[in-house]
């Protein structure tokens, strides 16, 4: 390790901190969830559980929660999602796997994302919901139905997506039916490393370049009570590797989940010619965790295609702004799923380089950035209230000369509320 070397922390992990409240909010007593993220789409998930009679004692500003299960279930709920797809899709799971009737709703970004992922495959096991407005897109209503009268799923799913595998899994554990998924890729397992680490009887891994899981039917008489501390943020700490790499300084985060379908662009910071070195050090809640080391170099460019794209997902907008600063060109394909996340990914990062003076065009499923290690980044971004578009960008902000203006600074509190400060930090101006 380098003497003197600064050390950082990030927030707790977004992925498995809803996950964890979810899933708490299942189990039969109270269960206490450690280093959850103070961040405005964990706030959405825990006030939808409260709506629905969950007790979650997590006070403002705090990192842990007491969570316990409604003595009964809210029927008739108003669910309001905020900016939050993950709040949705899972929450969908959840609603209709326990049949209970409820409505809905989000933002104007989360109104605009698709949900016919998890609706299809849900009605398709027998939970009745309707949308309200537009086909595929929220509000959404879900019908009262006797709980556990849903059917056994087997379902080859043509994305692989974290979210509807989660969603489908919540719906047949709270059903307490089978059900078996295959996806092409390996998303984020964390739904199932949770339910294993907590003894419930569930089966997966890697098949064929995808993934496959199986779930026992009545898994969820195992599941107690529990505590579980949350590592950090994967996806926050790229943030700061990345604003340390651009700054030419050295960091180490610490005590972060090194869980290895996270971990995809630590792959590509090497293959840009970054050092980096990963520690484990321990497991907490069946997650890999340790520390992440990098030491700046210049940057080459990369190459992201289809395959690689679950495994760094919310790390493409990062990638392009890194790609901007290397020599030669970073090409990033088969990445469609970035048109519908809280922005449009791939127009807002194209629009949002090339405000600030780099040479970045936007393809149908992907871009390609041809690169300038000298550019001195000068403009003002929009944002379009996306909160890693925001932070992708807000990285440039500590390069010597940079004069990089975000019309909406704020909307990082989505996912990471201290992110200005954390990465002046990391890039020496803190
Ligand atoms: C998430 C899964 C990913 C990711 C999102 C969080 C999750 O979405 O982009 O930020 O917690 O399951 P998809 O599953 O739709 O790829």
């Amino acid at each position: 390790m380098i003497p003197g070397l600064l050390e950082m922390r990030v927030p707790g992990d977004k992925s498995i901190a809803h996950r964890a409240l979810m899933i708490a909010a299942l189990a039969r007593g109270e269960s206490t969830i450690e280093g959850l993220p103070d961040a405005k789409d964990i706030r959405s998930t825990a006030l939808a559980l409260g709506e629905l009679g969950v007790g979650i004692d997590w006070p403002e500003g705090g990192y842990t929660a007491r969570v316990t299960p409604a003595s009964t279930w809210s029927r008739g709920a108003s669910l309001e999602c905020g900016n939050s797809g993950t709040t949705a899709r899972l929450l969908a799971g959840l609603l209709a796997g326990l049949g209970l009737p409820a409505r809905m709703d989000g933002d104007e970004s989360l109104r605009a994302r698709p949900m016919d992922r998890v609706v299809y495959p849900l009605q398709a096991m027998g939970a009745r919901i309707q949308y309200l407005d537009s086909a595929d897109r929220l509000p959404l209503q879900f019908e009262e139905r006797a709980s556990g009268s849903l059917r056994v799923l087997r379902y080859r799913s043509r994305i692989s997506s974290a979210q509807v595998k989660t969603a489908l899994l919540f719906a047949a554990l709270a059903a307490g039916v089978e059900f078996e998924m295959w996806e092409p890729g390996r998303s984020r397992d964390h739904t199932e490393r949770m339910l294993s680490y907590l003894g419930l009887p569930l089966a997966f891994g890697a098949e064929n370049g995808g993934s496959h899981l199986l779930l026992k039917a009545g898994a969820l008489e195992a599941l107690q009570p529990f505590d579980v501390r949350i590592p950090g943020d994967q996806s926050s700490a790229a943030f700061l590797l990345a604003s340390a790499i651009l700054a030419g300084r050295p960091l180490r985060v610490v005590d972060l989940c090194l869980n290895p379908t996270r971990t995809g662009f630590l792959e590509v910071l090497e293959e840009m010619g970054v050092e980096v070195e990963i520690e484990v050090t321990g497991e907490w809640g069946g997650e890999p965790i340790g520390a992440v080391s990098v030491s700046p170099a210049p940057l080459e460019g990369a190459r992201i295609e289809a395959s690689r794209v679950p495994g760094l997902v919310d790390e493409l907008p990062l990638i392009a702004v890194l790609g901007a600063r290397a020599r030669g060109t970073t090409e990033i394909s088969g990445a469609g799923e970035l048109r519908v996340k809280e922005s449009d990914r791939l127009s807002a990062m194209a629009e949002s380089l090339q405000a600030i003076g780099a040479t970045a065009e936007e393809r149908p499923d992907g871009m390609v950035i041809s690169g300038d290690p000298q550019l001195v980044p000068r403009g003002r971004v929009r944002t379009r209230g996306d909160h890693r578009v925001a932070m992708a960008m807000g990285t440039l902000t500590v390069i010597p000369g940079a004069e990089v203006e975000t019309d909406d600074p704020e909307c990082v509190s989505v996912s990471y509320p201290g992110f200005w400060r954390d990465s002046a930090t990391a890039g020496g101006l803190g």
